[in-house]
């Protein structure tokens, strides 16, 4: 069968199964243009948590990486949540584990741990507050004044929230391997070639690269800024999925990457075929036991209503 007849039988196949077991699909803007179609929401990582939160659904298919999946099971533990490729991870998630941040911990007693949502649930568990890229600025700009802040793990988000806060925190190492890969050379020249194009990027990019940028939000922010802005043009620094979005929901706008780079392998490791058979198995299942779920679920909930 063609790409596009496969797509389109797919498609409609998931339609009929999602009924049938009365699932709801989530799906990130970085996910493949088809994965996003059949979604009942797409979203950024903020979005997607309350998604998780508040469906009514006995089933939630989870197109994204891990820690997404591990994140609505946390917060929607009664419900079966399935991420259509297990090996869906995310590498900025793997630079910190649990028996580095206790060790970190002790060298900073009494400090705030915020983490960023892209963590394990055990780094969740350890941690007083997480934040997304949409909420981070105002998740630390509500922590009391006299204590230091721990910010785990993406240093990048968190030289830029400490830019827009003032507060100075204690940073992980820690990077998204392909927001990481935008450089300011690539940003300059992208510019010199469309004079007239704003230029959107996400926080996990570079500071040098945010601190030229016209715009710095997280993936809704930026279809959002693009959506209602008067420019026609737009140099976008973040990954490519969200130029399907950007399209749909601009016509007649122009957006032109700002590298070739900007592309998430494990987001578009979902694809229609894997998200029809998780359906149809109910499988790979994701779920967080029960202790670590309960420390786990304090630090999301604190952000939702931090929000
Ligand atoms: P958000 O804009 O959804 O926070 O996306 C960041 C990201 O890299 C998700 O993996
Ligand atoms: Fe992780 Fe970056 Fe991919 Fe998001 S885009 S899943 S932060 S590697």
């Amino acid at each position: 069968m063609p790409d596009l007849k496969r797509i389109e039988y797919l498609s409609s196949e998931i339609k009929k199964l999602k009924k049938e077991r009365n699932a709801v699909i989530l799906a990130h803007f970085y996910q493949r243009p088809e994965v996003q179609e059949v979604a009942d929401f797409v979203g950024d990582s903020l979005g997607l948590s309350q998604r998780a939160a508040g469906t009514e659904a006995e089933v939630i298919v989870f197109c994204g990486v891990h820690f997404m999946a591990e994140s609505a099971s946390i917060l929607s533990p009664d419900k079966i949540v399935v991420l259509p490729d297990e090996h869906a991870g995310c590498p900025m998630a793997d630079m910190i584990d649990q028996v580095q941040l206790e060790r970190k911990k002790q060298e900073v007693p009494g400090a705030i741990v915020v983490c960023y949502v892209n963590t394990t649930a055990e780094v969740k568990a350890g941690s007083d507050i997480a934040c997304t890229s949409a909420n981070a600025v105002k998740v630390v700009a509500s922590l009391p004044g006299d204590k230091p802040i721990l910010f785990v793990p993406d240093k990048n988000l968190g030289s830029y929230v400490s830019s827009k806060t003032g507060r100075n925190m204690i940073m992980w190492e820690g990077f998204c391997a392909t927001h990481n890969n935008l450089t300011l050379e690539e940003v300059l020249e992208a510019k010199a070639e469309h004079p007239e194009a704003l230029v959107l990027v996400h926080p996990e990019c570079r500071p040098e690269v945010t601190a030229v940028a016209d715009v710095v939000s997280s993936t809704s922010g930026i279809i959002r800024y693009a959506a209602e802005s008067s420019a026609r043009e737009f140099i976008i620094g973040t990954e490519a999925g969200v130029l399907h979005p950007l399209n749909k929901r601009c016509p007649g706008k122009k957006f032109y990457m700002a590298s070739k780079k900007l592309f998430c392998p494990n987001m578009k490791k979902i694809t229609l075929e894997k998200v029809y058979s998780a359906l149809v198995n109910l499988e790979p299942r994701v779920s967080v036991p029960g202790e670590v779920r309960d420390r786990a679920v304090r630090c999301l909930e604190r952000m939702l209503e931090a929000t």
